[in-house]
C-alpha cells in the first residue's frame, strides 16, 4: 500500500468519526428537550423569585452558630441554715477543740507557776527555813559524827570552830550572812557540787565531802581539798532569830577560792571516794 492510499483511508476513517460526533450531539440536545413557554413564564414570575429567597434566608438561620441568649433568672435571697437541724460542723468541732486544748495547756501551766510560787511562799527549797533551835541543831550535829542534813533546804550543816574565826573573817567577811553563822558556830553548805552539780556526801572517816561523781573533796567547813571543782562548796545565808537558826536557800554565796583553809582540819581516816573507799 503506498503513501496517497493511506492517506485517502485516513482521512476518510477521520470524515466517518467526525459524522458519528455531529449526530450524537444532535441526539443529546434532543433528549433534553425544551421548556414549554408556560413553565418558562412560571419560572421567571416574580412571587416564585421572592419565596426562594426566603427560604435561603431560613436555611441561612438555621444554620447559624450565634449564642442564644438566656433568660434572667431571680436570684433567691439568702437565709443562714438553722444550727439545730445542721448540729456542730466540722469547722466548729476544730475551733472548740483548739480552743478547749490551748485553755487547758494554759491552765496547766498557770497552776504549776502558781504551786511553785505558793510553795517557795509558805516554804521549801528556795525560801528561808527555819531549822530550829541553835542549841539543838549543835547538838545534833555532834549527835550525828559532824554532820547534819536537812533536806527541805537541801543543806548540810556543820560546826565551825571559834578559834578559826579572824581567819574566816579575812575570807568570808565580805560574805555577811555567811559570817553570821560563823559567828554563830555553823555553816550551811549547799549540798550541789560545784564541779558539775552532783549531791555530795559526807564521808564519815576522813570527815570531809567527797563527790563520788569525779572525786573533788572539801574539809568540813566546805573548803576544796582536792579534786576538779573550781572553788569550795557553796554557802546559805544564815541569820539567827531569838535563838532559831533561819537558812535563807533562796541566797547561795559561791564558796571560797582553791586554796583557802581557814580551820586548817586534814583528813581524820581513810576517804571514801579513791583506793581507800568508794560510795
Ligand atoms: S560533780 Fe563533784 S566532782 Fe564532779
Amino acid at each position: 500500500m503506498n503513501t496517497t492510499t493511506i492517506l485517502i483511508v485516513a482521512v476518510a476513517v477521520l470524515a466517518v468519526l467526525g459524522a458519528i460526533v455531529v449526530l450524537t450531539a444532535a441526539r443529546r440536545k434532543d433528549a433534553t428537550g425544551v421548556l414549554s413557554r408556560e413553565t418558562r413564564s412560571r419560572d421567571t414570575d416574580a412571587d416564585v423569585k421572592a419565596k426562594g429567597r426566603d427560604y435561603e434566608r431560613e436555611a441561612v438561620a438555621a444554620r447559624s452558630t450565634a449564642l442564644a441568649v438566656p433568660q434572667s433568672v431571680a436570684v433567691a435571697p439568702f437565709s443562714p441554715p438553722d444550727p439545730e437541724v445542721i448540729g456542730v460542723s466540722r469547722r466548729q468541732f476544730f475551733n472548740r477543740a483548739t480552743i478547749t486544748l490551748f485553755s487547758a495547756g494554759l491552765g496547766g501551766f498557770g497552776a504549776a507557776v502558781i504551786s511553785y510560787l505558793w510553795k517557795g511562799a509558805e516554804g521549801g527549797f528556795g525560801s528561808k527555813i527555819n531549822a530550829g533551835k541553835l542549841d539543838d541543831i549543835i547538838a545534833g550535829i555532834r549527835s550525828n559524827k559532824g554532820f547534819l542534813y536537812l533536806p527541805e533546804a537541801r543543806a548540810w550543816l556543820t560546826e565551825y570552830p571559834k578559834e578559826s574565826l579572824a581567819k574566816a573573817e579575812a575570807v568570808y567577811g565580805r560574805q555577811a550572812p555567811v559570817f553570821t553563822g560563823m559567828q554563830a558556830g555553823i555553816v550551811a553548805l549547799y549540798q550541789k557540787c560545784p564541779h558539775l552539780g552532783c549531791r555530795v556526801p559526807n564521808c564519815p572517816t576522813s570527815q570531809w565531802f567527797e563527790c563520788p561523781c569525779h572525786g573533788s573533796q572539801y574539809n568540813r567547813v566546805g573548803e576544796k581539798k582536792g579534786g576538779p571543782a573550781p572553788r569550795g562548796m557553796d554557802h546559805f545565808a544564815v541569820s539567827i532569830n531569838n535563838g532559831s537558826v533561819v537558812i535563807d536557800t533562796g541566797a547561795v554565796f559561791g564558796g571560797a577560792a582553791i586554796g583557802t583553809n581557814t580551820t586548817g582540819q586534814e583528813s581524820e581516816g581513810p576517804h571514801c571516794v579513791g583506793s581507800t573507799g568508794g560510795h
